[in-house]
């Protein structure tokens, strides 16, 4: 786990993901320090036990841990999930009923009397100010909510927004305008349409919908799982998330596919 200074009141932690043949997907968690008890969203990938909890250690005391928000169930926001709970035992999980109820199929459900349910338009006050939930134009996960900090301008977006990088550095900058625009581009549209294949069969009206919602925020900050942050300048991002329902559907690799990449790896010695 990296962590990355995204302004003075959010930290990063970082962890890039080997994507074959594209690159490397930032796995994003944020600590957000703008209130007077600090945010954690999300708890990346699975990481060798105690590796999440130290690098958070080295942001905040886990004890000052008020709230974690699980923007969803999926296995790179939920790695560390239980290692948090046990480390920060004032913590409660701000997430949707849907994440409650997936997390319940697993092995480590979360406990009950910890759970903050939400849905989307949900607001809710943590020390004195406003977060509303809200469910972004794009996701992967029916029971994905990130929110907006009012006070702040502060846009979570879980998935939405996000683009594999080129190479490991790109991953850990602080502030996505420093890669080129191009390639961020053609990040963006294809993990939009690898991660929410839907958005091709959606209406192109509603959808363009969902992102004026966004627009009328008016978030100087958005925080995406698998983005470098993106401070000012929406509209550019808003408009990549336009063209996807008109792009050219991602194709999965299949298994002559998958066979020839692990054919360029490493063998697994003994
Ligand atoms: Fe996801
Ligand atoms: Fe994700």
């Amino acid at each position: 786990v990296e962590l990355v200074q995204i302004t003075s009141e959010i930290t990063a932690l970082v962890t890039p993901m080997p994507v074959p043949g594209v690159g490397f997907l930032p796995v994003n968690a944020f600590v957000i320090t703008t209130g007077s008890s600090p945010i954690l969203v999300d708890t990346c990938v699975s990481q060798p036990p105690g590796e999440f909890v130290a690098a958070l250690g080295k942001v905040i005391d886990p004890e000052d841990l008020n709230v974690i928000w699980l923007t969803h169930a999926d296995r790179d926001h939920t790695g560390a999930i239980q290692e948090v709970l046990k480390t920060a035992p004032n913590a409660r999980v701000f997430t949707n009923f849907t994440t409650v109820g997936h997390l319940t199929c697993g092995t480590e459900p979360l406990p009950m009397d910890r759970v903050l349910c939400l849905n989307p338009g949900t607001r809710i006050d943590v020390d004195g100010h406003t977060l509303v939930a809200l469910r972004p134009p794009l996701f992967d996960n029916p029971g994905t909510v990130g929110f907006f900090d009012e006070a702040n301008g502060i846009l979570v977006s879980s998935d939405c927004f996000g683009g594999p990088m080129a190479t490991f550095e790109e991953v850990l900058v602080p502030d996505v305008s420093a890669i080129d625009e191009e390639q961020v581009m053609a990040g963006q549209l294809l993990w939009g349409s690898a991660d929410s294949p839907w958005v091709h069969s959606v209406d192109q009206s509603k959808f363009a919908a969902s992102l004026n919602v966004i627009r009328a925020l008016d978030p100087r900050l958005v925080l995406s799982t698998h983005l470098p942050a993106i401070h000012g300048d929406l509209e550019r991002h808003l408009g990549r998330l336009a063209m996807l329902p008109d792009s050219t559907p991602f194709v999965t690799p299949d298994q002559a596919a998958l066979e020839a990449m692990l054919a360029q790896m490493e063998p697994v010695q003994g």
